[in-house]
């Protein structure tokens, strides 16, 4: 049943409207706007219909908060006096209708109904609207792969829960298309997606970006400025590059995710915050942890739920999917109508260890349409370092001592501490060893 509350300073005309929509509604009423204002916080409300003229402030100023602190909540308003510059004023602000008393019930009712079916539809279109972008935001994610099909089913299965999210997978993996997925694909699809790159920004700087700060916190702060958790409220909040995060910000991040509240630099008064957190690392985080660079704690808090997306490389299935969309997505951005890879030049492609993942091969595709002279892509339209990959970046290095670790890292399913066991050689000695033969990201 929908709710109508009625705001008038005349008890007569409360008790008269609230009997006649008390029929068909559940009916609420307040004798002027702060009241009304505090019923719509405390309850669900579907449609107001206020008296114009009231001692304090009157029915437009009550329309305009509404349409700020209630935005879809349909507003009436009912006048004895028909000024035609009031109902003019009322319907720019946004009312839906402009009534005069004495009100004629039976055209109260229509009004009343026909408004709450508008908001109802407009309801039923913002949900049609949000799973559409879900399910395009999933479609992005191109790939077949038996790892790609997981992933996507990982992200439909636990994008509609609050639980937080750990992306991990090396650079141009597609960390942030699986983050925003999330959020489409989630019931906050309508409020705001924001992202920090955590590792862009200086540890001051990245906890007053976070948290946000009062003025005068430090030099330079001359305002308040909200932090992105608040910017977040209501939405989801991605944090990219997570592992950057120095270990006091991490303390306070903690502590922000345990109460649910922050902290503004310079100001001891909480905010409460309602975000769901995404965040991402092209690390081993696990690994880190265990080097001391990154609290467990913490880590436990963000991996509640983890989806990994493995090298491109890893999944060389893909690769024809992938290079069509990129076709099919460059085509009219270059003004060029490539029909599709000679399998040769696909051959050459699918040769190639992809270090960079999706989004070299995605500019490498764009470079190819660039520079081809035929409708198909050619093995000669092949950028020379990709058909013949430097030593640097072929995947497995030749010494027999990385081969050995490469091996143990594979066996712990990525695991350091226990590929370190299994090999018998210190954890220190293992992460010196890691960093001289450039494995730090293998697993
Ligand atoms: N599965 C995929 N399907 C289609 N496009 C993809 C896919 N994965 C990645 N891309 C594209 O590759 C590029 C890099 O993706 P993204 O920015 O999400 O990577 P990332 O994992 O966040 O990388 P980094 O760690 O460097 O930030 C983007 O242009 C993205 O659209
Ligand atoms: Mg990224």
């Amino acid at each position: 049943m929908n709710t109508v509350l009625i705001v008038d300073d005349d008890k007569a005309t409360r008790e008269g409207l609230a009997l006649a929509l008390g029929r068909a509604y559940r009916v609420l009423t307040a004798a002027d706007a702060e009241g009304a204002l505090r019923v719509l916080t405390g309850q669900s409300v579907d449609l107001v219909l206020t008296d114009l003229r009231m001692p304090g402030r009157d029915g437009l100023s009550l329309l305009r908060d509404i349409a700020v602190s209630h935005p879809g909540v349909p507003v009436i308003l009912l006048s004895a006096y028909g000024s035609v510059e009031s109902a003019v004023e009322a319907m720019r602000d946004g009312a839906v209708d402009f009534l005069t008393k004495p009100v004629n019930l039976d055209h109260l009712e229509l009004v009343v109904r026909r408004a709450l079916r508008q908001k109802n539809l407009e309801r039923q279109n913002a949900r049609l609207r949000a799973q559409l972008a879900g399910r395009s935001a999933l479609d992005r994610l191109i790939g077949s792969s038996e790892a790609m099909a997981a992933v996507r089913e990982r992200i439909g299965q636990v994008a509609p829960t609050p639980a937080t999210v750990l992306i991990q997978g090396p650079s141009g993996t597609g960390k942030e298309l699986v983050a925003r997925a999330l959020h489409a694909l989630s019931p906050r699809a309508e409020a705001p997606f924001v992202a920090v790159h955590c590792a862009a920004l200086s540890p001051s700087l990245l906890e007053s970006e976070l948290f946000g700060h009062v003025k005068g916190a430090f030099t330079g702060a001359d305002e308040d400025r909200k932090g992105r958790f608040e910017i977040a409220d209501g939405g989801t909040l991605f944090l990219d590059e997570i592992s950057e995060i120095d270990l006091a910000t991490q303390v306070k991040l903690l502590r922000v995710l345990e109460t649910r509240t922050v902290e503004p630099v310079g100001s001891a008064r909480p905010i409460p915050v309602d975000i769901r957190l995404v965040a991402a690392t092209n690390r081993d985080l696990r690994a880190w942890v265990d080097a001391g660079r990154f609290r467990e704690d913490l880590y436990f808090r963000l991996n509640v739920v983890d989806i990994t997306l493995p090298p491109l490389r890893e999944r060389q299935g893909d690769l024809p999917q992938l290079c069509d969309a990129f076709v099919r997505e460059f085509n009219p951005l270059l003004g060029r109508g490539i029909l599709g890879i000679e399998p040769e030049a696909m051959a050459a492609l699918a040769a190639y260890p992809w270090p960079g993942n999706v989004r070299e091969l995605r500019n490498v595709i764009e470079r190819m349409m660039v520079l081809a002279h035929g409708d198909r892509l050619t093995l000669a339209d092949v950028p020379a370092n990709v058909r013949a990959p430097a030593p640097a970046a072929r995947p497995a290095p030749a010494d027999p001592e990385a081969a050995r670790i490469r091996e143990a890292l594979h066996a712990e399913g990525g695991n350091r501490t226990a590929a370190a066991r299994r090999l018998g050689i210190p954890l220190r000695t293992f992460y010196r060893r890691l960093k001289t033969y450039g494995l730090e990201d293998a697993r």
